[in-house]
């Protein structure tokens, strides 16, 4: 199947390409779409043969559902049950935006969509082109990230076009993403509420609004696609954690040895470390202090390592704060730690 490709200018969108997309997710194919976070790959989430290309598409296991994209929040009620009041709250702060609310799902959904589970992941994006997708489809997106199973996410039409070309309809391209991190995951079938991923809202915004949520704890699976080992370039990422002169010497000491070894290596860091590793190939995440800038960059510097065909990425920490945490649980996944 040859992949088409859609350019969108998110300014000033043009309907008649808007349409070609939508008519294709009526077809029942698979159409890829910018949203703030990362590239969504989309299909009707009432078709469940459609729905089952998505996986196919992406080597994803059945067991691992997908989110269901709206564009207005009336949607919400079509698809999901026992909604509680503090939920409507955060939809109205944070919609559209990267946060996912999971709650009991109502019988039309098909099966396929939410793995079995009798829960189901909604949000509505906070990006236009997206807006404009969803509304001219006139039915909810059932959408993963467009990257294959277990790969950094696609922050670009182009990653997508790495990981899928070929293999789905049509990629419509809106430029880099803004966020470039996923959405939060908060699942409103357990009181408090439970962080199961976090993401592009941090925990600290959360927490303006709602009193009370737990944070998902490795050791019980909530979240099926919670694997151990996930957002993985091909190189191994080693994770080195710490700060100042002390992580600096970590790494170097760890550079210098793998370096002796033959392994063809990447560095990431902060941007205010980056003279620091004189003679290795060292990529700047952003600055340490600025963790937005971090969080677009990410899967797009772990892509061009890629690229570069590096066998390991060392990677410095960021802090564990706003959306660090989002960072910091991309990056110890990557490291399959
Ligand atoms: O920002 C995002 O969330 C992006 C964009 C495209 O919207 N989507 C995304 O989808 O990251 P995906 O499939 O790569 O990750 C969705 C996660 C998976 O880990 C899945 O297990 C979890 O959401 N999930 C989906 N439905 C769920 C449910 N009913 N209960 C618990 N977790 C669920
Ligand atoms: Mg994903």
């Amino acid at each position: 199947m040859k992949t088409e490709i859609i350019t969108v200018n998110p300014d000033n969108i043009n309907p008649v390409y808007i349409k070609t997309a939508a008519e294709k997710i009526k077809d029942g194919g698979l159409v890829a779409f910018p949203t703030e976070t990362v590239y969504g790959l989309g299909a009707d989430a009432f078709n469940p043969k459609a729905v089952a290309k998505i996986f196919e598409a992406k080597k994803r296991p059945l067991e691992d559902p997908l989110i269901v994209h709206i564009a207005q929040k009336e949607d919400l009620y079509k698809l999901a049950g026992d909604i509680p009041d503090i939920a409507l709250r955060l939809a109205d702060e944070f919609w559209p935006g990267p946060l996912t609310l999971v709650f009991k799902k109502s019988k039309n959904i098909p099966d396929i969509v939410t793995a079995g589970l009798d829960t189901v992941a909604i949000r509505i994006p906070a990006d236009k082109v997206a807006l404009a997708f969803i509304k001219f489809s006139d039915t909810p997106i059932a959408a993963p990230s467009a990257n294959l199973f277990g790969r950094p996410s696609p922050t670009t039409a182009q990653h997508v076009l790495d990981d899928l070309n070929e293999k789905i309809d049509i990629v419509i391209d809106g430029g880099k993403t803004l966020v470039g991190i996923e959405s939060t995951i908060l699942d409103f079938t357990q009181n408090p509420p439970v962080i199961l991923r976090p993401g592009g809202v941090s925990i600290e915004k959360l927490k303006k609004v709602i009193n009370e949520v737990k944070i998902y704890k490795q050791d019980k699976i909530l979240s099926p696609g919670m694997y151990s080992r996930h957002y993985s370039p091909k190189a191994k990422v080693m994770l080195v954690e710490g700060n100042g002169k002390i992580q600096v010497e970590k790494v170097k000491n760890l550079a210098s040895r793998l370096n002796s070894q033959g392994c063809s290596l990447g560095i990431l860091v902060r941007e205010e470390n980056k003279d620091k590793y004189d003679g290795f190939n060292v990529k700047s995440l952003g600055p340490g202090d600025d963790l937005t800038i971090c969080a677009a960059n990410l899967f797009s510097v772990l892509r061009n390592f890629d690229k570069e065909g590096v066998d390991i990425v060392i990677a410095e920490s960021v802090k564990e704060e706003g959306l660090g945490l989002a960072i910091m649980d991309r990056l110890r996944k990557a490291a399959g730690a």
